[in-house]
């Protein structure tokens, strides 16, 4: 069924305030979760209310921290997220890097002391809207097996790159760098159902659909065999030996441990094409290779090319009209998680 976004807002905000949180912080969290369900990621969604609230609740979160600046120069920045929420740390750095890319034209964050910031696309299309490039990514706990390995060694990384447009939606690619978001298989316990083949693996490195059998000691796979492999540590060596934070195999797990912070680290690039060409001429030849690209000629049974990003920017064009999609698992959670926190679902 679909639900209101704004009463959906308001739930899912008073929760993350009963939990902790100040109304910012809520808010913010808030808008990044139903970001990811009014694009179709529920797995980055509301069904994460749950693990949000209980984090916050039990401290292991840091409520009303505010990221710390470590060490700037004209376009870098290292930043201690302070174990705040990560919609807020990540959404403020973005903000920083935006002002300083509009100033120099380019600007690398690392960030460490983070924790989980959702779906990536939500900064980079930030970023996008003010007319800037983006390069958004995160590590996370171990989940997924490097090329010929049996252990899980790399987070399922994700990495978000975003293109201002003129005419078109501006593009923008998020996308875990495990063949599907761990968050996926989760969701596919909780709607008892199975998962696609070639996703992952179980606890012996055979290959499985079953999302308990993954869960329980098995691994993702990368995306791309060892191209994905390699971007996916490109990711994990940027976040720590660069930004300060964990490592994949020493982050604290985000859906099993609520003792340690999981210090997690981002890393973003931001770059204003404005200071490489005029931005109308920048958006213009954005706006025809797009066009060429719609004006692939197409497979048998396809209606047309999309461009990165462009499923899910339909999706929540959609979403924000006639409401936003949710399974009756999560309604039935985000019930239960309401009672929980004396804050009455209203939507
Ligand atoms: N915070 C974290 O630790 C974390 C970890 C992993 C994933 N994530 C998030 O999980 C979410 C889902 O990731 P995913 O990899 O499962 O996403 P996905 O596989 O659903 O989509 C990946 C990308 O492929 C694009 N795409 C899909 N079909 C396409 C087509 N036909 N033509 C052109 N482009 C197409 C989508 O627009 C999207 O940009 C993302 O928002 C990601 O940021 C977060």
């Amino acid at each position: 069924m679909r639900y209101d976004y704004e009463k959906l807002k308001d739930f899912g905000t008073k929760v993350m305030m009963a939990a902790g949180l100040s109304k910012d912080e809520a808010q913010i969290t808030i808008e990044n979760l139903l970001f990811a369900d009014a694009r179709g990621i529920g797995s980055h969604g509301m069904s994460r209310l749950i693990n949000y609230s209980k984090r916050v609740k039990c401290g292991v979160i840091t409520a009303g921290a505010e990221i710390k600046i470590e060490q700037e120069s004209e376009s870098a920045l290292l930043i201690d997220g302070r174990n705040g929420i990560g919609a807020k740390i990540a959404m403020e750095t973005m903000k920083l890097c935006c002002e300083k890319a509009a100033k120099t034209g380019c600007c690398v964050a690392a960030v460490h002391n983070g924790n989980h910031f959702g779906a990536g696309a939500f900064y980079s299309g930030y970023a996008a809207k003010q007319g800037m490039i983006a390069i958004v990514c995160s590590n996370s706990e171990a989940a997924v097996v490097p090329i010929g390995g049996t252990v899980p060694m790399l987070g399922t990384n994700p990495l978000s790159v975003a293109v201002p447009a003129g005419r078109h939606e501006d593009m923008n690619l998020d996308m875990a760098t495990s063949v599907a978001a761990r968050g996926k298989v989760v969701l596919a316990q909780k709607e008892g159902h199975d998962i696609p083949a070639g996703w992952a693996v179980d606890k012996n490195g055979i290959p499985t659909t079953d999302p308990s059998a993954v869960l329980d000691g098995g691994s993702m796979l990368p995306f791309g065999g060892p191209k994905g492999y390699a971007i996916s540590l490109f990711i994990d060596l940027m976040a720590s030996c660069l930004g300060g934070a964990l490592n994949g195999r020493q982050t604290h797990h985000f859906w099993t441990d609520y003792e340690n912070p999981q210090d997690v680290g981002y890393f973003m690039i931001v770059i204003d094409p404005a200071k490489f060409l005029p931005r109308e001429t920048f958006l213009d030849r954005v706006d025809s290779a797009f066009d060429e690209f719609k004006n692939c000629p197409v497979a048998p049974g396809v209606k047309s090319v999309m461009l990165p990003g462009e499923i899910e920017a339909d999706k929540q064009a959609f979403s924000m009209k006639e409401g936003i999609e949710l399974p009756d698992a999560v309604v039935k959670e985000l019930r239960r998680v309401g009672a929980e926190y004396g804050v009455e679902a209203t939507f």
